[in-house]
């Protein structure tokens, strides 16, 4: 069901080096199941991309003034906002490593996935454009080039991203990602996902902020938390490969408790999880970073997720998406 990502340049063939009208980049959304914030602190991370939200960007060079065009922003490129800084990053950076100039660089986004939701649209803003932009110049890039670039802006976005994000935007199946580096996970039986989004801002600099601030006055019980959430996504691994859908719920709920307890938790987020569990989810979380942002809830199968999406729509998610997680086996 999940596309890979796909960079491509409108002429072809051309030659490497040579520069084409214009090259172009997708990556889709992504959802954490298990693992954020702790993963901040050297846990794992289980997380999934979601295919049917994806972000486009289309890089040109022409003789008018360096441009971009998005819903955030649409303008001269040296007159952009603070608040596009990442996509800015991830044009400039990825000019610079290719040793080309801005002069005439047009940049066009669209984008699918909401922003400060917790679905990683600024790395996967990031990850279109970085191969947009080398598409355009006829250029290739290594897969570890792509990452460094993408967590340029993302550092632009949040500080000191774990890559997780990076990572996960341009998979093509849901990853196991520890120490910086993702790998495919073995999947049992498939994963119905309902992400409800609270309509309230995440806020995941503040919230890993949050983490870090509670970390220095209270060592012992935070690094308990957070041993106890990588525990949980070793034992989420086991259960999603061998199809115990019902042991990922479980799992869920309590890497609700403990992400609540840290700090990270919003009253928008516990009240769709009541909803959802209320609606018959095996389980509920937040995804991303919290406080605000989305939930996702699993549900039993597909046309229960579906039950369970109307549910969420109805006690107040401002909006709901469907993701399946497909069996491998
Ligand atoms: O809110 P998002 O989609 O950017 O996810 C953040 C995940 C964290 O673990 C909280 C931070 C990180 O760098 O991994």
């Amino acid at each position: 069901m999940n596309v890979p990502i796909s960079a491509r340049a409108s002429e072809r063939p051309h030659s490497p080096g040579s520069r084409s009208a214009f090259g172009e980049g997708r990556a889709t959304a992504k959802v954490i199941l298990f693992g954020e914030h702790a993963v901040v602190y050297g846990a794992p991370a289980l997380a999934a991309p979601v295919s049917s939200l994806v972000t486009r960007a289309r890089v040109a060079f022409g003789d008018d003034a360096p441009r971009i065009r998005s819903a955030a922003y649409s303008g001269a490129l040296d007159r952009a906002p603070e608040r596009v800084s990442p996509t800015v990053t991830a044009l400039l950076a990825t000019l610079e490593r290719l040793e080309h100039p801005s002069a005439g660089v047009r940049l066009e986004i669209e984008s699918d996935i909401p922003v400060a939701r917790g679905l990683g649209s600024s790395a996967a803003v990031a990850s279109a454009i970085v191969d947009a932009t080398a598409a355009a110049l006829g250029a290739s890039l290594t897969e570890a080039d792509r990452h460094e670039l993408v967590q340029t802006a993302e550092r632009a976005a949040h500080g000191s991203p774990s890559g997780l994000d990076a990572r996960a935007v341009r998979a093509d199946g849901p990853v196991w990602f520890r120490a910086g580096e993702a790998v495919p996970v073995p999947v049992g039986a498939p994963l119905h996902l309902v992400i409800a989004d609270t309509g309230v801002r995440g806020r995941t600099r503040l919230a890993v902020e949050e983490v870090a601030a509670r970390r220095a006055v209270d060592p012992d019980g935070v690094d308990a938390a957070i041993a106890r959430l990588g525990t949980l996504t070793f034992d989420a691994r086991a259960a999603v490969a061998g199809g115990d859908i019902s042991a990922v719920g479980r799992g869920m709920d309590e890497a609700q408790r403990i992400l609540t307890g840290l700090g990270v938790g919003h009253p928008a987020l516990d009240h769709l999880a009541v909803t959802a569990r209320g609606a018959g989810a095996l389980g509920a979380k937040l995804t991303g970073g919290g406080q605000g942002g989305c939930l996702i809830a699993l549900g039993s199968g597909a046309e229960q997720a579906l039950v369970l999406a109307d549910a969420l729509r109805a006690s107040g998610a401002a909006a709901t998406w469907i993701t399946t997680v497909e069996a491998t086996t």
